[in-house]
């Protein structure tokens, strides 16, 4: 008998605990995992070291086109390569994560990573937890389970604040999570649930508890699994 294909896509803005959650429901039902977030940070450190220039729609779109992003789908093991360069840690600098929204922004650069999003999840058999901010809508709408994962602003920069080591001050924090939410909102709609979407609020839960709710909705989407 065929593993039955369950696609997970879960949403959400920066800080609500999707890449952490999304993780651990493909470790507990033996899922492959996808941070398309880091597809779009890999792209815009590729772009960064070929000196693309990012006032250049087209430039940015010819570097979403080139870049050899090879991306992990382990949930054990992840890694993302450019041209055989490891730029696991390198794509999480403050450098990059202020820059990638110059890449996120434009439409024919999201469409490119969107087809190869599409790629992964068909080459994974459809067992996958995909996570990003237009996966539910755009990327996968025909999975299985599709959740939008949300986050009190206060409860989102004190998530943010404690993975940096609580050394930011509060403003720098600020522009962090909600300045870069607020420019990639002008370009996918991650605040509010589309038609079939399940919106949950982890603002008040641990991530045990976030991680058992999410598992509650998948299970409740896919009764077989
Ligand atoms: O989740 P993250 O912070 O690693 O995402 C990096 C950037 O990529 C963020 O600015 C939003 C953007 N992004 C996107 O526009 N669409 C996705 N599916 C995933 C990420």
């Amino acid at each position: 008998q065929a593993p039955i294909q369950v696609v997970v896509a879960i949403d959400g803005p920066s800080g609500s605990g999707k890449s952490t959650v999304s993780k651990e429901i493909a470790r507990r039902l033996n899922l492959g995992y996808l941070d398309t977030g880091a597809m779009y940070r890999a792209v815009t450190w590729w772009a960064m070291h070929e000196g693309t220039d990012f006032a250049e729609p087209s430039a940015v779109v010819e570097a979403a086109r080139n870049a050899p992003v090879e991306i992990s789908t382990d949930p054990d093991h992840q890694f993302v390569r450019v041209g055989g360069t490891d730029v696991t840690d390198a794509i999480r600098t403050p450098e990059v994560t202020s820059q990638v929204s110059s890449v996120a922004t434009v439409p024919a650069a999201r469409e490119v990573l969107v087809q190869r999003q599409r790629g992964i999840i068909a080459d994974s058999g459809r067992r996958i937890v995909a996570e990003g901010r237009d996966i539910t809508t755009v990327v996968a709408p025909d999975a299985e389970a599709r959740i939008l994962l949300v986050a009190s602003e206060q409860a989102r920069m004190n998530r943010r604040g404690a993975q940096l080591g609580g050394s930011q001050d509060a403003e720098a924090l600020r522009q962090q999570v909600v300045g870069r939410d607020a420019k990639d909102s002008t370009v996918v709609n991650f605040s509010t649930a589309a038609d079939g979407v399940v919106t949950l609020d982890n603002s008040e839960l641990t991530l045990e508890q976030s991680v058992t709710a999410v598992m509650d909705l998948v299970l409740r989407a896919v009764p077989d699994l």
